[in-house]
């Protein structure tokens, strides 16, 4: 068993593999240009350089999906090692205060390797049961008619990821984890912290600040580990611990720390951004609004057509492991690989007419979004689930809801996750 850290720190930049075509700077991920639509910068990677290094990020990027799908379809040659480490070097200060002894989650899945990223997984997997699912659906139908009915009370206009998008998705998974009501607050506001630490570019001040708060959030955890091994409950820390009791050489203290660690996060925030770009894409096209208002039916085929064409997840890594060569382009072992998601998901090879939304898609679920392989998103099916049955009571509590017009949509700049961070809303009285 080889444990790494969870988080890498890089210190250092990194160069263009011999032979690999440069990028200079017209790939800028982190620009406001590319964080308001990525699409056309995608487009044109796609079609001009698919396999490019991209200096300003120090990754090769690949934009096509046959290309992205082998990648993800061979982890022995692209490690998914480096998916969690901040993308950007980080200062000294903010990496002495990282190495903190104390501070010491071991990758468990999504930067785990084969074979203890299988053994893992066979635990947390288990966790995600349609027991559970039966349980967590009505509470999720629930809580959101709670929060859709304040936000009525509160009358138009309301920001509605500020009402229902940000709290929702973190209530509903740390309920099914088992973390205390009372912590909800501060820990979406370490998850906020946790995505511009390893997917933004924060200035040394603020990487400083996210450092000594990254290293609060992992004692947290340590901490709620210990209690729930001392009052277990009907959740997934106290699972994955009565496990870990049984099975102590097979799945360690330290990984169930670690797996809360990371699902803390990944459960809920892309979540939260599918749900804002779900109403950015379908307030304005009313038909299909309409449509799912009138059948309930409807709202699984928009969502998923949502997933692909104006995804929370635009990017994801990887790094080689050996020398080889990826849609014509050799690249050495130890390249960093940045995956371009959306642009995959764009892709008129495998999506006819890609850049238009089509509610009639027949194979929009040939998204990639979720990715593919050995790491396919274990919450894929629950995040549908959950997505879907919250834009369900929303189309039949407030048909009527529209975007405000002539909002600008801001977003949080960082390399891999794109919604809004708050998006007006207004509806008739
Ligand atoms: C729309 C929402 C979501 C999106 C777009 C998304 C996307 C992804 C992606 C792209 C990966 C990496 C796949 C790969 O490397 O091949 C991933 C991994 C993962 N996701 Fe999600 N995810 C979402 C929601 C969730 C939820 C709700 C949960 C848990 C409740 C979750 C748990 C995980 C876990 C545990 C992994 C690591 C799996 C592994 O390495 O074996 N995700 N997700």
């Amino acid at each position: 068993m080889s444990e790494a850290a969870y988080h890498q720190i890089r210190t250092g930049p990194s160069g263009p593999p011999p032979g690999c075509p440069v990028d200079h700077s017209s790939f800028r991920p982190l620009s406001a240009e590319y964080v308001a639509d990525p699409y056309p910068t995608a487009a044109r990677l796609r079609e001009e350089t698919p396999v490019v290094f991209a200096e300003d990020l120090g990754y090769v990027v690949v934009s096509r999906m046959a290309d992205v799908t082998e990648v993800f379809m061979n982890p022995d040659v692209y490690s998914s090692e480096n998916v969690q480490d901040p993308v950007f070097p980080l200062c000294d200060e903010a990496a002495a205060i990282l190495a903190d002894p104390e501070f010491d989650p071991v990758a468990v899945m999504s930067n785990r390797q084969e074979p203890d990223h299988g053994r893992i997984r066979q635990y947390t997997k288990k966790g995600f049961s349609n027991r559970r699912n039966k349980v967590l659906e009505p509470y999720i139908r629930r809580r959101a008619g709670e929060l859709i009915d304040e936000m009525i009370a509160g009358g138009p206009p309301a920001d509605f990821v500020a009402a229902v998008a940000n709290p929702l998705p973190g209530e509903v998974v740390f309920r099914f984890m088992g973390f205390p009501e009372s912590d909800d607050a501060q820990l979406k506001e370490w998850c906020g912290d946790r995505l511009a630490f390893s997917w933004g570019r924060p200035t040394p001040d603020e990487q400083v600040e996210i450092a000594t708060k990254m290293v609060a959030y992992w004692k947290y955890v340590r901490e709620f580990t210990a209690r729930k091994r001392d009052q277990p409950g009907d959740d997934l820390a106290s699972e994955l611990l009565a496990d870990h009791e049984a099975n102590p050489d097979d799945l360690t203290y330290r990984e169930v720390e670690s797996i809360l660690y990371g699902l803390s996060f990944a459960g809920h925030e892309p979540v939260t951004l599918y749900l804002g770009n779900a109403l950015l894409t379908l307030l304005p096209r009313r038909e299909v609004w309409d449509a799912m208002c009138a059948d309930p039916a409807v709202v699984p085929l928009a969502m998923e057509e949502v997933i692909r064409w104006n995804s929370p997840q635009v990017g994801w890594r990887r790094v080689t492991t050996e020398d080889t060569t990826l849609g014509g382009v050799d690249i050495p072992a130890g390249t960093q690989v940045f995956l371009n998601l959306g642009a995959a998901n764009h892709d008129p090879a495998v999506f006819e007419d890609p850049e238009r939304y089509d509610l009639e898609r027949s194979n929009a679920r040939q998204n990639i979004s979720f990715g593919k392989g050995n790491h396919y998103c274990l919450g894929a099916m629950f995040a549908r689930l959950e997505a879907n049955a919250i834009m369900e009571t929303l189309t039949q509590q407030l048909p009527s809801m529209r975007l405000v017009h002539d909002q600008q949509v801001t977003r949080f700049p960082n390399i891999t996750f794109r919604g809004p961070s708050r998006l007006d809303v207004t509806w008739d009285g």
